[in-house]
């Protein structure tokens, strides 16, 4: 349950996005988390947090890696687990917000986070408090979210300057992690109809020491 303002009923608002037919952000991984998941070798455990209709969770189980995964929206889970199946991979999935998902300390060799902007900047903070705790020492987390420029673009993402993300909060925040690449770029997305057009983008790799 959310406390944030903004996103009163977060659950019944994505159930309602993933309620049709198509796939929201579509089904192709994030080109972020595609181009840079080569840090994570087959057989490695992965989380991918803020799932949805899992075309992430579900692209990384093809490479061969062990991956959990959660989201809050049951029907994004249920379209994440007929992705699987068609594509003949397992997930661990898991319908779950990011305060009471089973977090495991240490656990995990990789963490994907894309596009976990639901998160007000008190929810953020525990959500990057897990992401790091949830790390193996070695174990790489890889984030992507939108810049404040966003707000001109409207191609996707909470129009809330408190949800999203700069370079400089983002070495704050992960400052307990060696950051391998930090880039604040623009660039065409053609994410679904959900994140589609010219974006303010950041993109982050950083490994638990
Ligand atoms: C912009 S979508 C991104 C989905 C996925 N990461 C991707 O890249 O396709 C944000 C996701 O966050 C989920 N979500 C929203 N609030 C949440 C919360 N409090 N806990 C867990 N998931 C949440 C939504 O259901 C939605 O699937």
């Amino acid at each position: 349950m959310s406390l944030d303002p903004a996103f009163p009923d977060p659950a019944g608002t994505w159930n309602r996005r993933f309620g049709g037919e198509g796939f929201v952000f579509g089904t192709e991984p994030n080109e972020w988390l595609r181009s840079h998941a080569g840090v994570w070798t087959p057989g490695q455990r992965v989380l991918s947090v803020a799932d949805g209709e899992g075309r992430n969770s579900v692209w990384l189980a093809q490479r061969g890696l062990v991956v959990d995964a959660f989201d809050i929206a049951e029907l994004g889970v249920a379209k994440a687990r007929r992705l699987a199946a068609e594509r003949g991979v397992t997930v661990n999935f898991a319908v779950a917000d990011c305060d009471g998902y089973a977090w495991q300390r240490a656990a995990w060799d990789g963490i994907a986070a894309i596009f976990v902007q639901f998160a007000d900047p008190a929810l953020r903070a525990r959500l990057f408090a897990r992401l790091i705790d949830g790390l193996k020492p070695g174990g790489t987390l890889i984030l992507q979210g939108y810049t404040p420029r966003q707000l001109d673009h409207r191609t996707g993402g909470p129009p809330l300057l408190e949800h999203l993300y700069t370079e400089p909060m983002l070495r704050e925040a992960f400052a307990a992690l060696e950051i391998l690449e930090l880039r604040d770029y623009e660039a065409e997305l053609a994410e679904g109809s959900g994140h589609s057009g010219w974006s303010a983008l950041i993109g982050l790799v950083a490994r638990r020491r």
